[in-house]
């Protein structure tokens, strides 16, 4: 087994080229230290005495300051205790960090001897600073870190020499399996955040191939499925940005997640040819609004990321370019489906069945289960009421406690038709008849739809069987949900949900509870009482005009015009 590490650190081990090159490793690092007397910046020191072969060889390009002060202010707002940089190069991070903290611990690590006599030189033995002449990839070290930045090397797998498989170590280490197609810094990716510690923040610059490339799935699956990606931004034209020749970057604001993986929102910021890095610091700060035209912020559910292959496309124009105001419905609820029984004709009954059947009231779920029991667009107890008086199956049989007599009688019914055969009934682990918890929504959705979705504000709070999906407002308020029920039925939100296509299974309007997180609605947790008041109004106009076929094209422009507004508050709110 030879030493591990780029082409460059194993000549320096071979005899022959031995001398030569430390050597001139000497002279350089004497006449890096001079010229940083001198005044000149240790990037630009380091380029004119290193030649360009050398810097290749370990993908040596730096990165420029007001980038890497971006990426720096990124990581210090979680006030690390700690900070890894791994790949440091002349050390354009730690400076820009020493500027911003200068109490900040870093440790730094660069496999080549030259790199790490000038990050020495230039950091000035500050005594925060450790620099390690280390391959970051074997490095053995096992400590975690509260921030991580990096510009990681850019090499492919045939200018890595390593006497073992690489992709395979750093593979299992994280839990996945890389194709040797990927870059080395995609190793880095994965090893920088190994070693984050929960609530820890990394800054990653990266070449923006990956977006694209088909090596850059398991990395994208990797990160959001941890839920570790936050933001990511994108240049499509980094040469203005960058002296050196990148023709795309990217930069990747990571977290590792506390608890468990979150299911925010990726930002991404695009950056066209133009765009200005004041207005990409905006995007990050702001929410989701476009200050600068050649800069594109959206918000994307992870799962919208994770069902585009290549995102290039979708990162510059995106199926849900995000309209100021605008947030995905994953913001403000969550979804789940409707409850399951395993056999609607005996669990879900009418009252008069229930009354033969003598089934005891504490036993009984109030329950809706045919999207046709359900006229308008809010459902109270008026319309309860009439269910049950046309004899319609309104009641689950939801047993909460030892079955009497006659529920023992009806159970053994059950039992003699073989359901507790039946997969769901069978799949239950206590008794083959026990309903699945699910706590009343306060909207619905329609599972299926014609011309569009329906919502219905359930102010009553019955059950629902899986003819509707339940979204559950964060904000518990009636005022909320009615407000946010008015939005979801505007054509203006449906017309964006249909624009994203996938909202939609297969082209049919046929909806599942993760696909309505996609929807983008108003931000209503930006508007004040009265907008929300406003759009409950015409929730209850749109209900009358449904329920009574008279003027819903006109309640509908209203309310189209309302839900504008609506979004043009939230957007001032959120500034
Ligand atoms: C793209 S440069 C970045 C330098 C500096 N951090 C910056 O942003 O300007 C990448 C650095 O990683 C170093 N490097 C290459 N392979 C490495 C490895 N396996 N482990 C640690 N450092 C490595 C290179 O020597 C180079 O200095």
């Amino acid at each position: 087994m030879g030493t591990p590490g780029t082409k460059a650190t194993r000549l320096r081990n071979s005899s022959s080229e031995n001398v030569s090159a430390e050597n001139h490793f000497e002279s350089v690092v004497e006449k890096f230290a001079l010229q940083l007397n001198a005044g000149v910046e240790p990037e630009d020191a380091y380029r004119s005495l290193v030649s360009i072969e050398h810097r290749k060889r370990h993908g040596q390009f730096f990165t420029p300051m007001p980038i890497a002060s971006l990426m720096a202010d990124w990581i210090l707002s979680v006030q690390p205790t700690n900070i890894l940089d791994p790949a440091v190069g002349t050390g354009v991070f730690p400076r820009v960090l020493l500027d911003k903290r200068s109490d900040a611990k870093i440790v730094c690590v660069d496999v080549d001897g030259v790199a790490v006599s000038a990050a020495r030189a230039s950091l000035n033995g500050h005594s925060g600073i450790t620099v390690l002449q280390q391959d970051f990839l074997t490095w053995p070290d096992e400590q975690l870190f509260d921030a991580a930045i990096a510009n990681p090397p850019y090499l492919r797998h045939h200018d890595m020499f390593y006497p073992y498989d690489i992709f395979s170590l750093i593979g299992r280490k994280n839990h996945t399996s890389l194709s040797r197609l990927s870059n080395i810094y995609v190793l880095f990716i994965l090893e920088i955040c190994r070693r984050l510690r929960a609530g820890g923040r990394a800054a990653i610059i990266v070449p923006g191939e990956w977006v694209n490339a088909n090596f850059g799935d398991t990395l994208k699956l990797w990160l959001i499925s941890r839920g570790l990606l936050r933001s990511l931004i994108y240049f499509s034209h980094a040469s203005t940005q960058f002296d050196e020749a990148l023709t795309t970057a990217s930069i990747l604001l990571l977290e590792q997640p506390i608890a468990g993986v979150g299911r925010d929102s990726i930002r991404t910021v695009f950056v066209h040819d133009g765009g200005a890095l004041e207005a990409v610091r905006d995007a990050l700060e702001g929410e989701a609004q476009e200050n600068d035209p050649n800069v594109v912020v959206q918000l994307f559910s992870p799962e919208q990321l994770l069902r585009e292959k290549k995102w290039n496309h979708l990162l510059a124009h995106g199926h849900t370019k995000a309209i100021p105001g605008f947030v995905v419905l994953s913001e403000l609820a969550d979804t789940r489906r409707g409850i399951a029984t395993g056999s609607n004709s005996f669990f879900h009954l009418t009252p008069s069945a229930v009354g033969g059947l003598r089934i005891r009231p504490q036993n009984l779920t109030r329950c809706i289960g045919r999207a046709l029991d359900v006229a308008g667009v809010i459902f109270e107890r008026v319309d309860f009421d009439r269910l049950v008086a046309s004899d319609s199956r309104t009641h689950l049989f939801d047993m909460q406690t030892e079955p009497d007599e006659s529920e023992a009688e009806y159970l053994k019914k059950g039992v003699a038709e073989r359901l507790h055969e039946r997969f769901l009934c069978a799949a239950r682990s206590s008794n083959w008849y026990d309903m699945e918890k699910r706590k009343p929504s306060a909207i619905w959705a329609g599972v299926f739809g014609r011309e569009g979705l329906r919502f219905i504000l359930n102010s009553e709070r019955v059950a629902n069987l899986t003819t509707f999906h339940c979204i559950y407002p964060k904000d518990e308020s009636e005022l909320f949900a009615a407000a946010l029920t008015a939005c979801l039925n505007s054509r203006l939100v449906q017309g964006l949900a249909q624009r994203q296509h996938r909202v939609y299974g297969g082209g049919l309007l046929k909806v599942e509870p993760k696909d309505l997180l996609d929807v983008e609605v108003p931000d209503l947790r930006k508007v004040g009482n009265q907008t929300l008041e406003n759009l409950k109004l015409l929730l209850t106009k749109l209900d009358t005009a449904i329920r009574t076929g008279a003027g819903i094209a006109e309640v509908q422009s209203e309310l189209d015009a309302r839900v504008q507004r609506t979004a043009e508050e939230a957007a001032v709110g959120s500034t």
